[in-house]
């Protein structure tokens, strides 16, 4: 995969040379370009905002130096790529890279977006700062590219950069060899819609508390139940808007029960909380 990232605050995307990511990159696994914005302006002060038209508080982003920032990284692609004839491939026209905006006001980023990023072949991420980009250049782009404002959380942060190193991180470790044991990522938080169980090492006896006997048993279908319905009442307790969507239907019996003693029914292949069992939280 390659990854474009563009900010003018480029120095905040050097965590992305650390740990994982910095090894994905090293190992050829994952190319990285951090862009600074104001290397594509053309005036004396490397002008990137101005005042809003209509008023109110704060700067806009002016969309030229943008705009060319994104058309240097597409014709940088084109020249990388064997495609560079007539931008298609044997296999019919070139696909859109995705353009990835972060945003406050765009669609919420979470484990699922992570995966459907992690199967493309091009990510570029623009990191606004001020009240964001001038929408022209959203238009503009959306002709080239696949525009994808996308929220990390609802919250405003400065800027985009922090958002880009919780987003590279989260589809980077998902591209294949990133991470080690790759059964790490199967029995991880939100990996199938719950939370994750809570984990124990040794000792099995700290500071008067027990590790959990079940895990000493050496019964691992004792072991497994146990843990999911962990996972079940974690997720009943500190997330109950994920079991609103998550797919019941495959729940054994025991699973119903578990949910039974947490409050929950299933109907309809869904979780519901019992009319008798009080508030969710
Ligand atoms: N930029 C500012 N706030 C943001 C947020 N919550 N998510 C992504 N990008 C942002």
């Amino acid at each position: 995969m390659r990854i474009d990232v563009v900010s003018i605050f480029p120095e905040y995307l050097a965590p992305l040379e650390l740990s994982l990511i910095g090894k994905a990159r090293q190992d050829g696994l994952l190319e990285l370009n951090v862009h600074d914005l104001r290397t594509f302006t053309t005036d004396k002060h490397r002008t990137v905002d101005d005042t809003p038209y209509g008023g109110g508080a704060g700067m806009v982003m002016k969309p030229e130096p943008w705009a060319q920032a994104l058309e240097s990284i597409a014709d940088a692609r084109i020249a990388d790529s064997q495609e560079a004839a007539t931008g298609d491939s044997a296999d019919g026209p070139a696909k859109k890279p995705v353009l990835i905006v972060p945003s406050p006001a765009g669609e919420r980023f979470n484990q699922a977006l992570a995966y459907e990023l992690a199967e493309e072949e091009q990510l570029v991420f623009a990191c606004g700062r001020y009240e964001g980009i001038d929408e022209r250049f959203m238009e503009w782009a959306a002709a080239r590219f696949t525009v994808r404002p996308v929220s990390l959380g609802d919250y405003v942060l400065n800027g985009g950069e922090v958002a880009v190193l919780a987003m590279v991180e989260a589809i980077g470790r998902l591209l294949p060899g990133v991470v080690g044991n790759p059964e790490s990522l199967v029995e991880e938080s939100h990996s199938d819609g719950l939370l994750e169980y809570p984990v124990y090492t040794k000792p099995s006896s700290w500071r008067d508390r027990d590790v959990p006997a079940v895990l000493l048993s050496g019964n691992h279908g004792k072991i497994a139940q146990w843990r999911r319905h962990e996972q079940f009442r974690r997720t009943a307790e500190r997330r109950p808007d994920l079991l609103a969507e998550f797919d019941a239907g495959g729940l054994t019996r025991a699973d119903r029960t578990a949910f039974g003693e947490l409050g929950y029914e299933v109907v309809e292949g869904r979780l519901r909380r019992r009319a008798d069992s009080g508030p969710a939280d």
